[in-house]
């Protein structure tokens, strides 16, 4: 699996330009991290000071720094720089994960998934390392819409693409710069199958927008993007999972 596998082919090389890209606050990348992504994801997960969390594909592990657990684990295909000492970070592909059954009280995915074709792989070793009683947090840009049409002049979002079945994307440049990547699109409800099919129960499950007059706002005072954005149509999706 490792060196036939599409995300380990590119992940290496893509991380620290994705790294550096989300820090760059002349991008929107970054305002939509710091007012999605984030506060979103850290509500999501609740209280962590008392808990043992693990964070899959967690790049250079600002998670575990924004939750702060008591125990906090990290593991990706690449080693960032920025990772701090702090954290216990491992290489793991989540597909093969090593950590013993029910060890995390809480399992966090963010825009990791969407980098393979076997989903139902990852959620299982997810499903098996969350303890009975704990939960599972999937972050991922919103399948339907994250390349898949153009708004138009009106701020509507015009579909090209046939969201009816899986399918990959072989030159997905993140950015403009990071990459090229594979990215695996399918359809939401495969998403959420893939999470009750291995026995979770599904709890909150949100869309986040982009407020458009907020967002407007901070691009009129320098923040640039080379995508058009809209308000109507979801950007990303948070889907919180029970173990029971
Ligand atoms: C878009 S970045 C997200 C990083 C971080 N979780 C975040 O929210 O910013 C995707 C991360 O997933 C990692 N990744 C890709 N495939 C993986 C796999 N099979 N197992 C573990 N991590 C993987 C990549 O190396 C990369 O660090």
């Amino acid at each position: 699996m490792r060196t036939e596998s599409a995300c380990w082919q590119t992940w290496p090389e893509a991380a620290e330009t994705y790294s550096r890209l989300i820090e760059d606050l002349t991008r929107d990348s970054h305002y939509l991290r710091s007012h999605g992504l984030k506060p979103t994801l850290v509500r999501m997960m609740g209280d962590c000071s008392n808990a043992r969390i693990l964070d899959v594909g967690c790049g250079d592990g600002w998670l575990l720094d924004e939750v702060r657990p008591r125990e906090g684990y990290g593991c990706d295909i690449v080693k960032q720089s920025k990772i701090k000492p702090e954290w216990k970070f491992e290489i793991q592909d989540v597909r093969s994960l090593s950590y013993p059954d029910e060890f995390f009280d809480e399992v966090v995915a963010s825009l990791v998934l969407i980098w393979f074709e076997e989903l139902d792989v990852a959620i299982r070793q997810m499903y098996r390392v969350t303890k009975s009683g704990g939960k599972m947090v999937i972050a991922m840009v919103h399948p339907y819409f994250y390349r898949m049409g153009e708004p138009d002049s009106q701020g509507n979002f015009v579909i090209s693409r046939d969201l009816s079945k899986p399918f990959k994307m072989e030159d997905l440049k993140i950015g403009g710069v990071a990459g090229p990547l594979t990215y695996f699109y399918r359809p939401l409800p495969d998403y959420f199958n893939a999470c009750t099919g291995t026995g979770f129960r599904i709890g909150q499950v949100i869309d986040w927008f982009v407020d458009m007059e907020d967002y407007l706002r901070e691009t009129k005072s320098g923040m640039e993007s080379n995508i058009l954005r809209t308000g109507k149509v979801p950007l990303y999706c948070f889907i919180e999972c029970i173990k029971e």
